[in-house]
């Protein structure tokens, strides 16, 4: 194997993959597992201040190249969310992040507040959820939005890197990146997934139970791509890349484009054991390439 090692705000990785928030990450088992079956870092389910249902089936339906899904964040809540990290931290071999989300920056502060106190590597801000103050919108489709969740959070959180989730449905996502860095972010993670829906034409019905959900897998890696060059060119943080990762070439290309570190969600809902084989993957490219450090991969 080649050296898969990289280093994300200060934690040391084994590999530079991540398991993406949301898919088989909703307690501290799966998160250790995660880090057992070839994960440099495992990113826990979006968690809120109260605990959330989230919708009523079906939430989540697959597809050859994609999968569309409206778990709406169901999660038990911050207080047991706090011990499931804690867990985590403690039994886990490798870093954990925090993913938490809330409807208004002091929220936001107030929940990762919380769970900072279970110390993960890195928060990560799951910024895509609708702003109460800007009727609805998500906070990152805008710098300001952005922006204010950003330094609420780090007026609150002074110990433990933070990072903003973006999403992919803006003009301008270099500039909503280079806000957050401004606004005192120390990492970005892009992308979420893409507004979408299903329809099927047999029942003459929505697929999802919510009607709208969002888009994953590979048909939306071309779109990450882009999403997570333009961030590169325009803030020098550094970027957990991810959205429609597959093979140890889809990660290279993630690299590439300018990430640091390539989350693999969808991959991992199809096969709980893609890690092991992205990893070999990415290893037998570096190998083929006389690339012997993660940071050898690079665009011409
Ligand atoms: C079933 C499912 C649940 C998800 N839940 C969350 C979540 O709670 N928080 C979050 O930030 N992203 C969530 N995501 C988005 C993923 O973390 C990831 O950003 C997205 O799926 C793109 O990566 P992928 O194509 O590798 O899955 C979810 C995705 C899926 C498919």
């Amino acid at each position: 194997m080649a050296d898969l090692s990289v280093k994300l705000c200060g934690a040391k990785m084994k590999s530079p993959l991540i398991l993406a928030s949301g898919i088989r990450s909703n307690n501290a088992q799966l998160l250790i597992r995660a880090g057992e079956e070839g994960a440099g870092a495992a990113t826990s389910k979006s968690c809120s201040l109260q605990a959330r249902e989230g919708h009523k089936n079906p939430s989540a339906v697959e597809y050859e190249s994609y999968m569309i899904n409206a778990i709406g964040l169901s999660n038990p809540g911050a207080q047991t969310e706090k011990e499931e990290i804690e867990f985590a931290v403690k039994n886990a071999k490798i870093p954990i992040i925090a993913s938490v989300y809330e409807n208004s920056p002091e929220n936001f502060a107030k929940v990762a507040k919380i769970i900072s106190e279970a110390n993960p590597a890195i928060i990560e801000l799951d910024a895509s959820c609708p702003n109460i103050h800007m009727e609805g919108e998500m906070f990152s489709s805008s710098c300001k939005g952005a922006s204010e969740v950003v330094k609420a959070v780090k007026r609150q959180v002074k110990n433990i890197p933070v990072s903003i989730k973006l999403a992919p449905n803006v003009p301008n996502i270099g500039e909503i990146a280079k806000e957050s860095q401004r606004a005192g972010a120390d990492c970005i993670s892009a992308i979420n997934t893409i507004p979408a829906m299903m329809i099927d034409v047999h029942a003459r019905a929505p697929v999802l139970s919510n009607k709208y959900g969002g888009l994953s897998g590979p048909a939306i890696f071309p779109a990450a791509l882009r999403c997570v060059n333009e961030i590169r060119n325009s803030c020098s943080l550094p970027i957990i890349g991810g959205g429609g990762v597959t093979s140890g070439e889809d990660a290279a290309a993630m690299l590439m484009a300018g990430a640091t570190a390539v989350s693999v969600g969808t991959a991992i809902w199809k096969n709980p054991l893609a890690f092991k084989k992205i990893n070999s993957e990415l290893s037998s490219y570096m190998k083929k390439m006389n690339f012997e450090k993660i940071s050898d991969i690079k665009m011409k």
